[in-house]
């Protein structure tokens, strides 16, 4: 996910790693009328994911990846990426990788050394919009300059012995045909490059380094959370998840070969030594439930959904990942404006354009502690020019109750009133603003457990926890991406749903108690910040593809 996460890195907080949440106290609310005080209780009701529910999208979820281990194109593509057995700490070398997600790309030069010891050096390159949707012969034509011009600024310290290879981290589906080939399923996070679904990208990025005559070898292609799990995994063996939270969502996991029943036999081989083998499988769990057979979805999903490059795919994605939660709460905010339930009605030009609510904005949000909001203030009018009287043909309206069921509460026009040069942001503007953005990013976080959930219910006694030693070990999961990097309390949220969901499920009550003692679940279900870990576990892919070539299966 390396490419994806630096835009809400820059601005998310203000400083420190995982900041915390410090929650609206909902009673502490200080409505201005009644109706807004339903507004909002309504609203509560319908991004709050309750444990039944959560427990039914997991439990969806886990048979959807029984579905997509049967057959070919069904909703989760489970993708067989043609990386088998795990690693074995023994991974050495220098390589090259190109790691392209969301908005930047990015060039790495990852030495693996003994004892699993990587040192990388790296340069980001930002992606313009236009690459994302044009000719897809620009943008990879882009993807060799930046590599190119990486070689030539890297020269003295490129080792010269051998061609250099590369591991292609290209985080988009893909239904891989090999360890370094495959042909894209479709595009994703607002990319949509004409006539590439079907193609090969790591055929065009090879074509691209070749017309530039750089002397790079494109020797594996790979999800960014097969990266990830790569990369945890070599310095954490336990590791059977690579989970990516940031721009896009997605998952990637360790599976036994004798239960992906679609699998190649002729690539694979159908006796039982092949069959005992384990695969990484890319889910691509952003098209979960794109039948909209249990998510709660709600009007401000579709509005999302609707507007989007890719309407009607990738539903599960558009109300997890980073790129779509800030235009889920541009959406709630606008239909509160247009009920006259915030800012006395009044919206801004900023916040009437699509997109321009941001991810980094709700983490600014999330974060304010102090009495009167002055973050949330800052966000609502200086951001987003919310509050403010535009011009003397749209005066702020003193008169906010129009309804004639609203005169219980009176307006509230002191103390908690922002008045700067006609700016007015109530107290009660920026609670509720407050409240909004923590029902939009807690859901995120618990849809991710149920997600989590799923994959580690389903690979539990097959690839972890297979006898007493493994379950009293636990098991380890690298995550990816800047929602889960930086967003506050996105961690604690995932984990006290993952705990919800365990605590309903009897086979996973070991995970719960140690020697007689409670535990704490996070001790057995480890999730470990994987930050740039695409790259380095590009890096790993190139070795296990060179590997691959070097012995070829007899
Ligand atoms: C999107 C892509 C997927 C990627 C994820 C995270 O869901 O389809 O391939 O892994 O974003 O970057």
């Amino acid at each position: 996910m390396g490419g994806d996460q630096d835009p809400t890195r820059a601005l998310v907080t203000k400083s420190h790693l995982r900041p915390a949440r410090t929650s609206i106290t909902r009673s502490k609310i200080i409505y201005e009328s009644k109706r807004q005080k339903l507004a909002v209780a309504s609203l509560i009701q319908e991004f709050t994911i309750l444990p039944a529910k959560l427990k039914e999208i997991k439990d969806h979820f886990k048979s959807e990846m029984v579905k997509g281990l049967a057959k070919q194109g069904e909703t989760l593509a489970m993708v067989q990426t043609h990386i088998l057995g795990r690693l074995n700490g023994s991974e050495t070398g220098t390589y090259l990788t190109l790691d392209i997600g969301g908005t930047y790309l990015r060039v790495v030069l990852v030495e693996l050394s003994q004892g699993s010891q990587v040192s990388t050096k790296q340069k980001k390159y930002a992606i313009d919009s236009q690459l994302k949707v044009g000719e897809p012969k620009l943008l990879f034509d882009f993807m060799a300059s930046c590599i190119d011009s990486f070689l030539v600024a890297n020269d003295a310290v490129i080792p010269k012995e051998r061609q250099l290879e590369l591991g292609f981290t290209f985080s988009f589906p893909v239904l891989q045909t090999g360890i370094n080939s495959g042909t894209l399923i479709d595009w994703t996070k607002g990319y949509s490059c004409h006539g590439m679904v079907g193609k090969d990208p790591a055929e065009f990025l090879q074509q691209a380094l070749l017309s530039r005559n750089v002397k790079v070898n494109v020797s594996a292609l790979m999800n960014d959370t097969v990266g990830t799990l790569l990369s945890h995994a070599y310095q954490h063996p336990r590791t059977v998840v690579g989970f990516g939270l940031g721009t896009g969502s997605n998952g990637a996991y360790i599976e036994r070969v004798d239960r992906i029943r679609k699998r190649d036999t002729a690539a694979l081989g159908d006796d039982v030594e092949a069959s005992a083998q384990e695969m990484v499988i890319n889910i691509e769990f952003g098209a979960f439930d794109n039948e909209r057979t249990v998510l709660p979805i709600t009007m401000f999903d579709n509005k999302v959904d609707r507007k989007s490059l890719n309407p009607s795919k990738q539903l599960f994605e558009k109300m997890v990942a980073g790129m779509y939660l800030g235009e889920i709460t541009r959406n709630v905010l606008l239909d509160m404006i247009d009920n006259r339930l915030l800012f006395r009605g009044q919206s801004s030009r900023k916040l009437g354009t699509p997109w321009a609510f941001l991810t980094e904005h709700m983490s600014v949000i999330e974060e304010d502690s102090t009495p009167e909001l002055d973050e949330v203030r800052r966000v609502l009018e200086d951001n987003l020019g919310l509050g403010l009287v535009e011009s003397s043909e749209t005066p702020v309206s003193t008169n906010v109750l129009a309804d004639s069921t609203d005169v219980e509460v009176p307006v509230q026009t002191s103390g908690g009133e922002s008045q700067r040069g006609g700016a007015v942001t109530t107290l009660a503007d920026r609670q509720i603003v407050k409240l909004i953005v923590e029902l939009v990013g807690q859901r995120s976080a618990r849809f991710a457990a149920a997600a989590l959930g799923g994959m580690l219910e389903h690979t539990m006694g097959y690839t972890w926890a297979r006898d007493e030693v493994e379950k009293q070990e636990g098991v380890d999961i690298g995550v990816d991406g800047s929602l889960y990097g930086f967003y506050p309390g996105y961690e604690s949220d995932l984990m006290s749903g993952l705990e919800e969901l365990f605590a309903l499920e009897a086979g996973m009550s070991f995970l719960f108690a140690k020697e007689g003692k409670n535990e704490k679940l996070k001790d057995r279900v480890r999730l470990g910040r994987c930050l740039d870990g695409s790259s380095v576990g590009a890096a790993l892919g190139a070795v296990l593809a060179t590997r691959s070539a070097a012995q070829p299966p007899c």
